[in-house]
Protein backbone atom coordinates (compact mmCIF):
# COMPACT_ATOMS: atom_id res chain seq x y z
CA UNK A 1 0.00 0.00 0.00
CA UNK A 2 0.99 3.39 -0.86
CA UNK A 3 0.87 6.73 1.21
CA UNK A 4 2.70 7.16 3.72
CA UNK A 5 2.34 10.78 4.44
CA UNK A 6 1.77 12.41 7.51
CA UNK A 7 -0.07 15.35 6.58
CA UNK A 8 -2.50 15.56 3.18
CA UNK A 9 -1.32 19.49 2.83
CA UNK A 10 -1.93 19.21 -1.24
CA UNK A 11 -2.42 17.34 -4.24
CA UNK A 12 1.20 18.62 -5.33
CA UNK A 13 2.99 16.01 -2.69
CA UNK A 14 0.88 13.17 -3.84
CA UNK A 15 2.40 10.12 -6.55
CA UNK A 16 -0.11 8.60 -8.78
CA UNK A 17 -0.30 5.52 -6.56
CA UNK A 18 -0.80 7.81 -3.75
CA UNK A 19 -4.19 8.74 -5.38
CA UNK A 20 -4.76 5.06 -6.35
CA UNK A 21 -4.70 4.14 -2.93
CA UNK A 22 -6.87 6.64 -1.67
CA UNK A 23 -9.56 6.60 -4.34
CA UNK A 24 -9.93 2.67 -4.15
CA UNK A 25 -10.07 2.82 -0.20
CA UNK A 26 -12.91 5.76 -0.83
CA UNK A 27 -14.79 3.37 -3.00
CA UNK A 28 -14.97 0.71 -0.23
CA UNK A 29 -15.91 3.55 1.96
CA UNK A 30 -19.23 4.91 -0.61
CA UNK A 31 -20.23 1.39 -0.07
CA UNK A 32 -20.15 1.44 3.36
CA UNK A 33 -21.89 4.87 3.54
CA UNK A 34 -25.05 2.98 1.27
CA UNK A 35 -25.51 0.92 4.08
CA UNK A 36 -28.40 1.56 6.89
CA UNK A 37 -25.50 1.35 9.54
CA UNK A 38 -23.08 3.31 8.21
CA UNK A 39 -20.38 2.76 11.44
CA UNK A 40 -16.90 1.65 11.37
CA UNK A 41 -14.32 2.13 14.50
CA UNK A 42 -11.05 2.53 12.17
CA UNK A 43 -10.71 6.24 14.12
CA UNK A 44 -12.31 5.22 17.03
CA UNK A 45 -10.32 6.58 20.14
CA UNK A 46 -8.72 9.69 18.38
CA UNK A 47 -9.93 12.90 18.75
CA UNK A 48 -10.80 15.06 14.91
CA UNK A 49 -11.04 18.97 15.55
CA UNK A 50 -12.40 20.56 12.94
CA UNK A 51 -11.12 24.15 12.31
CA UNK A 52 -12.62 26.74 9.64
CA UNK A 53 -11.28 30.10 9.74
CA UNK A 54 -13.41 30.59 6.30
CA UNK A 55 -17.53 30.04 6.59
CA UNK A 56 -17.84 26.74 5.05
CA UNK A 57 -21.32 24.54 4.93
CA UNK A 58 -20.71 21.41 2.87
CA UNK A 59 -16.99 20.73 3.35
CA UNK A 60 -17.35 20.91 7.31
CA UNK A 61 -20.00 18.93 7.88
CA UNK A 62 -18.51 16.61 4.79
CA UNK A 63 -15.38 16.32 6.97
CA UNK A 64 -17.87 16.01 10.51
CA UNK A 65 -19.60 13.23 9.41
CA UNK A 66 -16.93 10.99 7.80
CA UNK A 67 -14.90 11.54 11.51
CA UNK A 68 -18.06 10.37 12.60
CA UNK A 69 -19.36 7.31 10.85
CA UNK A 70 -15.51 5.91 11.82
CA UNK A 71 -15.70 6.43 15.32
CA UNK A 72 -13.70 9.62 15.90
CA UNK A 73 -14.79 12.15 18.75
CA UNK A 74 -15.31 15.15 16.53
CA UNK A 75 -15.00 18.60 17.61
CA UNK A 76 -15.82 21.96 15.69
CA UNK A 77 -13.79 25.06 16.50
CA UNK A 78 -16.21 27.90 16.02
CA UNK A 79 -12.91 29.84 15.02
CA UNK A 80 -15.25 32.97 14.44
CA UNK A 81 -15.92 32.78 18.15
CA UNK A 82 -12.58 32.21 19.65
CA UNK A 83 -9.82 34.12 20.63
CA UNK A 84 -8.86 34.68 16.90
CA UNK A 85 -10.90 37.25 16.78
CA UNK A 86 -9.45 38.91 19.75
CA UNK A 87 -5.98 38.78 17.87
CA UNK A 88 -4.33 35.91 18.58
CA UNK A 89 -2.35 34.53 15.89
CA UNK A 90 -2.85 31.53 13.97
CA UNK A 91 0.10 29.72 15.47
CA UNK A 92 -0.76 30.49 19.73
CA UNK A 93 -4.31 29.11 18.03
CA UNK A 94 -2.69 26.33 17.36
CA UNK A 95 -0.37 25.82 19.95
CA UNK A 96 -3.18 25.92 22.15
CA UNK A 97 -5.33 23.13 20.74
CA UNK A 98 -2.09 21.01 20.40
CA UNK A 99 -1.64 20.89 23.98
CA UNK A 100 -5.31 19.15 24.09
CA UNK A 101 -3.44 16.38 21.82
CA UNK A 102 -5.95 15.97 18.73
CA UNK A 103 -4.79 13.44 16.44
CA UNK A 104 -6.58 15.06 13.67
CA UNK A 105 -6.62 18.58 12.07
CA UNK A 106 -8.90 19.50 9.69
CA UNK A 107 -8.12 23.53 8.78
CA UNK A 108 -9.49 25.51 6.26
CA UNK A 109 -8.16 29.30 5.85
CA UNK A 110 -8.18 32.72 4.18
CA UNK A 111 -4.42 32.79 3.56
CA UNK A 112 -2.39 30.15 0.85
CA UNK A 113 0.34 28.52 2.78
CA UNK A 114 -1.47 29.26 6.53
CA UNK A 115 -2.21 24.98 6.44
CA UNK A 116 1.48 24.25 6.00
CA UNK A 117 2.66 26.60 8.30
CA UNK A 118 0.12 25.19 11.26
CA UNK A 119 1.02 21.74 10.36
CA UNK A 120 4.53 22.41 11.08
CA UNK A 121 3.69 23.08 14.34
CA UNK A 122 1.83 20.39 15.36
CA UNK A 123 1.90 16.93 16.45
CA UNK A 124 -1.36 15.78 14.89
CA UNK A 125 -1.88 14.85 11.40
CA UNK A 126 -3.42 17.70 9.59
CA UNK A 127 -5.81 17.57 6.69
CA UNK A 128 -5.99 21.57 4.31
CA UNK A 129 -9.78 21.95 3.69
CA UNK A 130 -8.94 24.77 1.53
CA UNK A 131 -5.78 27.27 1.79
CA UNK A 132 -6.64 30.80 -0.16
CA UNK A 133 -6.03 30.22 -3.87
CA UNK A 134 -3.65 27.05 -3.19
CA UNK A 135 -5.18 23.80 -2.92
CA UNK A 136 -7.87 22.05 -1.80
CA UNK A 137 -6.92 18.41 -1.94
CA UNK A 138 -9.83 16.58 -0.73
CA UNK A 139 -12.03 18.32 -3.59
CA UNK A 140 -9.71 16.87 -5.69
CA UNK A 141 -9.73 13.73 -4.87
CA UNK A 142 -13.81 13.84 -4.69
CA UNK A 143 -13.78 15.03 -8.45
CA UNK A 144 -11.22 12.52 -9.51
CA UNK A 145 -13.77 9.41 -7.74
CA UNK A 146 -16.90 10.96 -8.72
CA UNK A 147 -14.69 10.97 -12.77
CA UNK A 148 -13.79 7.47 -12.16
CA UNK A 149 -17.03 5.97 -11.52
CA UNK A 150 -18.79 8.02 -14.30
CA UNK A 151 -16.63 7.43 -16.54
CA UNK A 152 -14.98 3.95 -15.98
CA UNK A 153 -10.88 5.60 -15.32
CA UNK A 154 -9.11 8.37 -14.27
CA UNK A 155 -6.51 8.35 -17.19
CA UNK A 156 -6.83 9.77 -20.81
CA UNK A 157 -9.51 11.61 -20.21
CA UNK A 158 -10.45 15.36 -21.78
CA UNK A 159 -11.47 17.33 -18.84
CA UNK A 160 -12.62 21.18 -19.41
CA UNK A 161 -12.17 23.59 -16.48
CA UNK A 162 -14.12 26.77 -16.81
CA UNK A 163 -14.72 30.02 -14.94
CA UNK A 164 -12.86 31.67 -12.27
CA UNK A 165 -9.70 29.79 -12.65
CA UNK A 166 -7.46 32.56 -11.28
CA UNK A 167 -9.36 32.52 -7.66
CA UNK A 168 -9.95 28.93 -7.17
CA UNK A 169 -7.97 26.60 -5.20
CA UNK A 170 -9.95 23.81 -6.53
CA UNK A 171 -8.96 23.82 -9.78
CA UNK A 172 -5.71 24.17 -8.79
CA UNK A 173 -5.57 21.24 -7.34
CA UNK A 174 -7.45 19.47 -9.93
CA UNK A 175 -5.02 20.75 -12.67
CA UNK A 176 -2.29 18.75 -10.65
CA UNK A 177 -3.95 15.98 -10.07
CA UNK A 178 -5.19 15.75 -13.73
CA UNK A 179 -2.01 16.10 -14.65
CA UNK A 180 -0.03 13.66 -12.96
CA UNK A 181 -3.33 11.14 -14.26
CA UNK A 182 -2.15 11.96 -17.16
CA UNK A 183 -5.54 13.54 -18.76
CA UNK A 184 -6.06 16.36 -21.34
CA UNK A 185 -6.68 19.37 -19.75
CA UNK A 186 -8.83 22.41 -21.39
CA UNK A 187 -9.22 25.63 -19.03
CA UNK A 188 -11.36 28.17 -20.53
CA UNK A 189 -11.84 31.79 -19.03
CA UNK A 190 -11.80 35.20 -19.64
CA UNK A 191 -8.61 36.44 -19.95
CA UNK A 192 -8.69 38.78 -16.73
CA UNK A 193 -10.07 35.67 -14.51
CA UNK A 194 -7.24 33.13 -16.27
CA UNK A 195 -4.28 33.52 -13.89
CA UNK A 196 -0.20 34.16 -15.35
CA UNK A 197 2.06 31.03 -16.03
CA UNK A 198 -0.96 28.46 -16.00
CA UNK A 199 0.44 27.63 -19.70
CA UNK A 200 3.23 26.01 -17.67
CA UNK A 201 1.41 23.43 -16.38
CA UNK A 202 0.95 21.73 -19.78
CA UNK A 203 -2.64 22.56 -20.91
CA UNK A 204 -4.49 24.10 -23.54
CA UNK A 205 -6.03 27.70 -22.94
CA UNK A 206 -9.66 29.30 -24.36
CA UNK A 207 -11.10 32.18 -23.71
CA UNK A 208 -13.99 30.76 -26.05
CA UNK A 209 -16.49 28.72 -24.28
CA UNK A 210 -17.98 26.52 -27.71
CA UNK A 211 -14.14 25.72 -29.09
CA UNK A 212 -12.60 24.72 -25.43
CA UNK A 213 -15.72 21.99 -24.89
CA UNK A 214 -14.88 20.97 -28.12
CA UNK A 215 -15.00 17.00 -27.57
CA UNK A 216 -14.68 17.02 -23.84
CA UNK A 217 -15.52 14.06 -21.39
CA UNK A 218 -15.86 16.20 -18.14
CA UNK A 219 -16.81 19.47 -17.71
CA UNK A 220 -16.11 21.50 -14.23
CA UNK A 221 -17.39 24.45 -13.50
CA UNK A 222 -16.24 26.75 -10.82
CA UNK A 223 -17.65 29.36 -8.53
CA UNK A 224 -17.11 33.15 -9.52
CA UNK A 225 -14.95 34.06 -6.32
CA UNK A 226 -16.36 37.12 -5.34
CA UNK A 227 -15.01 37.32 -1.87
CA UNK A 228 -11.17 36.91 -3.11
CA UNK A 229 -12.19 39.91 -6.40
CA UNK A 230 -10.75 43.24 -5.55
CA UNK A 231 -11.63 44.62 -8.59
CA UNK A 232 -13.74 44.32 -11.68
CA UNK A 233 -13.14 41.07 -13.12
CA UNK A 234 -16.17 40.81 -15.47
CA UNK A 235 -18.03 43.53 -17.00
CA UNK A 236 -22.05 42.13 -15.33
CA UNK A 237 -23.25 38.89 -14.26
CA UNK A 238 -25.31 38.92 -17.49
CA UNK A 239 -22.45 39.28 -19.78
CA UNK A 240 -20.26 36.63 -17.63
CA UNK A 241 -23.27 34.26 -18.27
CA UNK A 242 -23.89 34.90 -21.78
CA UNK A 243 -20.46 33.83 -23.02
CA UNK A 244 -19.25 31.73 -20.10
CA UNK A 245 -22.19 30.04 -18.37
CA UNK A 246 -22.68 26.56 -18.97
CA UNK A 247 -26.20 25.61 -20.91
CA UNK A 248 -27.19 23.16 -22.90
CA UNK A 249 -26.37 24.47 -26.79
CA UNK A 250 -22.47 25.24 -24.90
CA UNK A 251 -22.43 21.23 -23.75
CA UNK A 252 -23.27 19.92 -26.69
CA UNK A 253 -20.30 21.03 -28.38
CA UNK A 254 -18.96 18.46 -26.13
CA UNK A 255 -19.34 14.79 -26.23
CA UNK A 256 -22.55 13.56 -25.91
CA UNK A 257 -21.49 11.22 -22.85
CA UNK A 258 -19.88 14.57 -21.25
CA UNK A 259 -20.52 15.11 -17.73
CA UNK A 260 -21.13 18.13 -15.80
CA UNK A 261 -19.46 18.60 -12.01
CA UNK A 262 -19.47 21.71 -9.82
CA UNK A 263 -18.03 21.73 -6.59
CA UNK A 264 -21.02 24.06 -4.78
CA UNK A 265 -21.49 26.46 -3.89
CA UNK A 266 -23.50 27.12 -7.13
CA UNK A 267 -24.82 29.99 -8.74
CA UNK A 268 -27.55 29.32 -10.52
CA UNK A 269 -27.81 31.53 -13.96
CA UNK A 270 -24.53 33.08 -13.57
CA UNK A 271 -21.89 30.11 -14.29
CA UNK A 272 -24.63 27.38 -14.51
CA UNK A 273 -28.11 27.10 -15.88
CA UNK A 274 -30.06 25.57 -13.61
CA UNK A 275 -32.25 23.50 -15.06
CA UNK A 276 -28.40 21.60 -16.23
CA UNK A 277 -27.49 21.39 -13.02
CA UNK A 278 -30.03 19.60 -11.73
CA UNK A 279 -30.16 17.18 -15.00
CA UNK A 280 -29.68 13.38 -13.40
CA UNK A 281 -28.44 12.60 -17.10
CA UNK A 282 -25.50 14.79 -17.71
CA UNK A 283 -24.71 16.22 -13.69
CA UNK A 284 -22.96 14.76 -11.17
CA UNK A 285 -22.91 17.41 -8.79
CA UNK A 286 -25.07 15.40 -6.01
CA UNK A 287 -22.70 12.34 -6.36
CA UNK A 288 -19.69 14.77 -5.99
CA UNK A 289 -21.55 15.65 -2.42
CA UNK A 290 -21.93 11.95 -1.37
CA UNK A 291 -18.11 10.64 -2.66
CA UNK A 292 -16.67 13.44 -0.94
CA UNK A 293 -17.67 12.42 2.44
CA UNK A 294 -16.29 8.54 1.40
CA UNK A 295 -12.86 10.41 -0.27
CA UNK A 296 -12.49 12.17 3.38
CA UNK A 297 -13.39 9.27 5.16
CA UNK A 298 -9.94 7.17 3.00
CA UNK A 299 -7.95 10.36 3.98
CA UNK A 300 -8.20 10.29 7.52
CA UNK A 301 -8.35 6.70 7.72
CA UNK A 302 -4.88 6.17 5.82
CA UNK A 303 -3.71 9.32 8.07
CA UNK A 304 -4.24 7.81 11.27
CA UNK A 305 -2.72 4.54 10.05
CA UNK A 306 0.41 6.63 9.35
CA UNK A 307 0.16 8.29 12.94
CA UNK A 308 -0.31 5.17 14.68
CA UNK A 309 2.53 3.65 13.24
CA UNK A 310 5.09 6.73 13.39
CA UNK A 311 3.90 6.69 17.48
CA UNK A 312 4.39 2.44 17.70
CA UNK A 313 8.12 3.49 16.03
CA UNK A 314 8.60 6.25 18.25
CA UNK A 315 7.46 4.53 21.81
CA UNK A 316 9.22 1.56 20.78
CA UNK A 317 12.42 3.60 20.19
CA UNK A 318 11.93 5.25 23.45
CA UNK A 319 12.10 1.78 25.47
CA UNK A 320 14.87 1.13 23.97
CA UNK A 321 13.92 -0.91 21.02
CA UNK A 322 14.96 -0.39 17.50
CA UNK A 323 13.55 1.72 15.52
CA UNK A 324 12.88 0.80 11.62
C1 LIG B 1 -15.03 25.29 -2.89
C2 LIG B 1 -14.06 26.01 -2.00
O1 LIG B 1 -14.37 26.36 -0.88
O2 LIG B 1 -12.94 26.22 -2.46
N1 LIG B 1 -16.19 24.89 -2.22
C3 LIG B 1 -16.22 23.87 -1.37
O3 LIG B 1 -15.22 23.31 -0.98
N2 LIG B 1 -17.45 23.46 -0.98
C4 LIG B 1 -15.36 26.03 -4.10
C5 LIG B 1 -16.00 27.37 -3.95
O4 LIG B 1 -16.06 27.95 -2.87
O5 LIG B 1 -16.41 27.90 -4.98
Amino acid sequence: MSFRARHLLGIEHLSPSDITTILDLADKYVDLNRRTVKQSDVLAGLTQINMFFENSTRTQASFELAGKRLGADVMNMAVGASSVKKGETLIDTALTLNAMHPDLLVVRHPSSGAVNLLADKVNCAVLNAGDGRHEHPTQALLDALTIRRAKGRIQRLTVAICGDIAHSRVARSNLILLNKMENRIRLIAPPTLMPAGVGDFGCELFDDMRAGLEGADVVMMLRLQRERMDGGFIPSEREYYHRFGLDAEKLSHAKPDAIVMHPGPMNRGVEIDGDLADDINRSVIQEQVEMGVAVRMACMDLLARNLRTERGAKALAAAGGVMV
